[in-house]
């Protein structure tokens, strides 16, 4: 094995969540012979889907293999093969490819006497829950969905009424409703683990591993409860009324009685005691020491996590925040651990967006008793000790930033009788004029000054600014060097997401490299097939809490990703997990802001050992995929500073995040893409980023109170979100932009362009692809060297069309043809296709010939045919040529190859 491979199965375990374990249900006992229910067995998802979850694997262990592999265990191999003689008659569904997998799978029928033959064999039954969601599509309220369907809780009733021990798995992305829990002894979310996944969950059923892992997120006892489900799904506007009240900050505190497990809840297998040492306090900080003592009987490991109890003041405040939290080693039993957490009281301080206080648009330490609760969830905790801040503490002055402009209203709390009642008030609208503000803070323009030789590796060696190189750069230079170019541009590794800076000749002469960028967050996504390791959910790794692991995990990945010449992988996505419903939560760690914030920055942390980095998106308030493009997430500026932003301010100011993709959706009535005081006044102004902003791939752009449109350019390069992802051809402005025209008119100034150019150019100096790297253009799919054969599918002349249609294009696969080149050259190479499939689906396909592969990545075409051309170089004879899916869903009419110079281009 791998590190890379311990380390995901590790994060695997300690990911996974034990909500209940009765009638000691739980470990799996040497000798025991299980049945598996439940037909994800066959089939485990390793991931959600949407671009988040396009890992080309070698491999994926399902949840039978890892405990067929586990010692002293056994599983039913009787009813496994009942199960695979099912799967012939009924198939997995894959679904018609992006956005369009099913929820959840058919599932087979449990009689009687099934459970009854295998209830025989077996004392402990194991009921196995799939579900899919993902990128452009939300999970649903519905059975199959958010429910169990109608199968799986027959399938649930009938195993109960059979067996002594029934244990239930979610192999999810997102939470589930529980309300049937009372259905089975044993509950846990293994999530999605990766292709490591089966042997991460055979380690902790079995007991290797003691389960350790904690809800990052409340459960309901009802969806109704989520208050984010009032506005949640609108298609326009999703109004945030509960402000920051967000998961547990809600129900602790207006609703304690609807949860069904709290935030940073889990079992062990074993017990454990903690006691509070001491509690120190200074000026700035505090620190919280716990011995924690493992009182039971096999090892295991404990999270101590430390709340705050912020006095109500004026602004209001919910009963707990998380503010610190600490893993214990394995602990043995018997053995003691001292652990301290210490905490700055300012992470405590509160944004104040009415003036409430008195002081508006600053963040502030409300005069008051602050109680410091430590303990084993948000639920189980005990007062620690407090502190008392005499007098309001101001302790940041910033800048009012994309207030409302339409009225709103949030809620706030009330004390009624000694209780906190929700109650609503109105949000505070905007003060200022935002097109006022981004004309009076203009940067200068740099004189044009031609070529004065000037490298970019000489700004990095330090024998020239990056003023005096960016002098160079002509009009046409600046409006190229904003564009990126993809998905799969040939420019950078094959099957990428996206290429950007040194991307047209000029701009590579002036020494620019080519950077290249490819998602994430699970692993590197590489459309032409190239395999990767696919690394456990988002979700998962935030119910670690464990910050080194994470870390240790993504210093692995940084290592992968550096050694296919990528210098930024797109993730961690550290979006809020506002609703159970949003279909990217398996990418998105927490409910919790302080929570995702740690994990984001132990990940970029891991990363930067390897000079590569992280792309954290999808900045901000990304929390709906239904109608992602068109939607505005409408909210107080105070839930937007310390919910929806603050994970991103932490993973810049403790991750040192140097690239960030803005969201398709806008804040406020802005698209972030455009949004001038998300990228610029907070971001770089109060944040002091100093890296790259990319756009979501054709993510659309505004200025206030205008459309969003994939064009605008202009409103993007005056934001200061620097790359506009992706074009089809940087130089030939394929997107048809209006930066050219906004330049002339006035309403862009070379003085932003360039300095949009200077956060590119500064990301590429400080990024492997600034030294040489090899040429790219290999087949990173499986290598097909089988001579060829004497049958002769096709044959290539100077002018030929090949019909491919019937082909079926599902994901992963692959199909072969034997061709014959009868000159050698230069072809355009014209594929011919459509979809059934919306706007942003992204459905790639891939031809490799003996030394050329091109990558064509569809966008879905609503069923129109479309072209897309590429230039390769064919040699003259007889070779394979390989059409590989990266994704469902193309339906592929012709190829073309159409010879335009006897000569091969390199
Ligand atoms: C997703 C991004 C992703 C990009 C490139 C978009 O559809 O929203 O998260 O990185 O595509 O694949």
């Amino acid at each position: 094995m791998t590190r890379m491979q311990e380390l995901c199965r590790a994060a695997g375990t300690e990911g996974a969540v034990l909500l209940k374990n009765a009638n000691q249900a739980l470990p799996i006992q040497k000798g025991e012979v299980v049945s598996v229910f439940g037909r994800i067995q066959l089939n485990y998802y390793k991931s959600g889907t949407g671009s988040g979850g396009l890992v080309n694997v070698d491999y994926v262990v399902d949840i039978p293999d890892g405990l067929r592999a586990a010692e002293g265990i056994a599983i039913n191999e009787e009813l496994y093969q009942t199960y695979q003689e099912w799967e012939i008659s009924h198939p997995f569904d894959k679904g018609k490819g992006w956005a369009q997998e099913p929820f959840c799978q058919e599932e087979m029928e449990v009689s009687d006497e099934l459970a009854q033959q295998a209830a025989e064999k077996s004392d402990l039954a194991l009921v196995i829950i799939g579900r899919l969601a993902g990128e452009d599509r939300d999970s649903e309220a519905v059975k199959g969905s958010y429910y169990l369907s109608d199968g799986e809780e027959a399938m649930l009733r009938t195993v109960r009424a059979h067996f002594n021990r029934v244990v239930v798995l979610l192999n999810v992305g997102n939470l589930q409703d529980m309300s049937w829990d009372h259905l089975c002894d044993a509950v846990m979310y293994v999530w999605q683990g990766g292709q490591e996944g089966g042997n991460s969950v055979a380690d902790v059923l079995t007991g290797k591993v003691s389960p350790s892992g904690k809800l990052s997120d409340t459960i309901a006892l009802s969806l109704d409860d989520v208050p984010a489900m009032k506005n949640f799904g609108d298609p326009d506007k999703n109004a945030y009324e509960e402000d920051i009240y967000v998961g547990y900050r809600w129900f602790e505190t207006f609703a304690p009685e609807k949860v069904k497990y709290p935030f940073g809840f889990g079992l062990s297998y074993t017990t454990f005691a903690w006691k509070l040492v001491s509690f120190q306090e200074t000026v700035d900080d505090f620190s919280v020491t716990v011995a924690v003592e493992n009182t039971g009987s096999v090892p295991g490991k404990e999270v101590i996590q430390v709340y705050a109890g912020i006095p109500q003041g004026k602004l209001g405040q919910p009963s707990k925040v998380l503010c610190g939290f600490a893993k214990t080693n394995v602990l043995q039993p018997g053995q003691e651990q001292e652990m301290t957490v210490t905490v700055p009281k300012n992470v405590l301080a509160s944004y104040d967006d009415s003036g409430v206080t008195g002081h508006r648009s600053c963040r502030v330490l409300e005069a008051g008793e602050y109680l410091i609760y430590a303990g084993t969830s948000v639920r189980d905790t005990q007062i620690v000790s407090q502190f008392v801040v005499d007098e309001l503490k101001i302790v940041e002055t910033l800048t009012e930033c994309m207030t409302p402009k339409i009225p709103l209203q949030r809620l706030h709390p009330k004390m009624v009788d000694g209780k906190l009642m929700p109650e609503m008030e109105v949000v505070p609208q905007r003060t200022y004029d935002l097109m006022e503000r981004i004309a009076s803070r203009r940067p200068a323009d740099i004189p044009f000054q031609g070529d004065l030789g000037i490298k970019l590796k000489d700004v990095k060696d330090g024998k020239h600014t990056m003023d005096e190189f960016l002098s160079q750069l002509t009009d046409e230079d600046l409006a190229c060097i904003v564009r990126g170019e993809g998905m799969c541009s040939p420019k950078v590794t094959l099957g990428t997401a996206g290429a950007f800076g040194g991307l047209t000749p000029h701009l590579k002469e002036l020494g620019i490299p080519a950077g290249c960028c490819a998602d994430g967050p699970s692993g590197i996504r590489m459309d032409c097939g190239t395999r990767a390791t696919s690394v456990p959910s988002g979700t998962l790794l935030a119910c670690t809490f464990n910050e080194e692991l994470n870390e240790a995990l993504f210093e692995e990945m940084g290592a992968e990703v550096n050694k296919n010449r990528i210098d930024t992988l797109l993730g961690p996505g550290i979006n809020i997990h506002r609703s159970p419903l949003n279909g990217r939560n398996f990418e998105y760690f927490s409910e919790d802001p302080f929570l995702t914030g740690k994990m984001a920055a132990a990940q970029l942390r891991g990363m930067h050992k390897h000079g590569v980095t992280g792309t954290i998106k999808h900045f901000c308030a990304n929390n709906q995929e239904y109608r992602r493009t068109f939607i505005s997430s409408d909210m107080s500026e105070r839930a937007l500073r310390d919910i929806y932003l603050r994970g991103f301010e932490m993973a810049v100011k403790e991750g040192d995040a140097r690239s960030i993709m803005t969201s398709y959706n806008a804040i406020n009535g802005i698209w972030a893409a455009g949004n001038y005081d998300l990228c610029t006044t907070i971001l770089r102004g109060e944040w002091g980023f100093t890296g790259i902003v990319m756009t979501d791939w054709w993510a659309k752009m505004n200025d206030e109170d205008e459309e969003a449109t994939v064009k605008n350019t202009k409103a993007m390069v005056r934001a200061q979100n620097d790359l506009f992802m992706v074009t089809v051809d940087a130089l030939k402005n394929t997107q048809d932009d209006n930066t050219a025209e906004s330049l002339a008119n006035g309403t862009l100034t070379r003085g932003e362009l360039q300095r949009s150019a200077a956060n590119i150019c500064r990301f590429l100096m400080n990024s492997p692809c600034i030294e040489e790297r090899k040429k790219t253009n290999v087949d990173g799919g499986e290598e097909d060297d089988r001579p060829a054969e004497e049958k002769l599918d096709f044959v290539i002349h100077e002018d030929t069309v090949l019909d491919v249609r019937g082909i079926e294009g599902t994901r992963g696969t692959s199909t072969i043809y034997t061709v014959l080149t009868i000159k050698e050259g230069t072809y355009e190479l014209t594929v011919k296709a459509s979809s059934e499939a919306g706007g942003v689906a992204q459905i790639p396909v891939t031809i490799s010939m003996r030394h050329h592969t091109a990558t064509f990545s569809f966008v879905g075409t609503g069923g129109e045919t479309v072209e897309k051309t590429s230039k390769i170089s064919l040699d003259q004879g007889k070779e394979y040529l390989k059409i590989y899916f990266g994704q469902s869903g193309l339906d592929l009419q012709e190829l073309h190859f159409h010879k335009i110079s006897d000569k091969k281009e390199d």
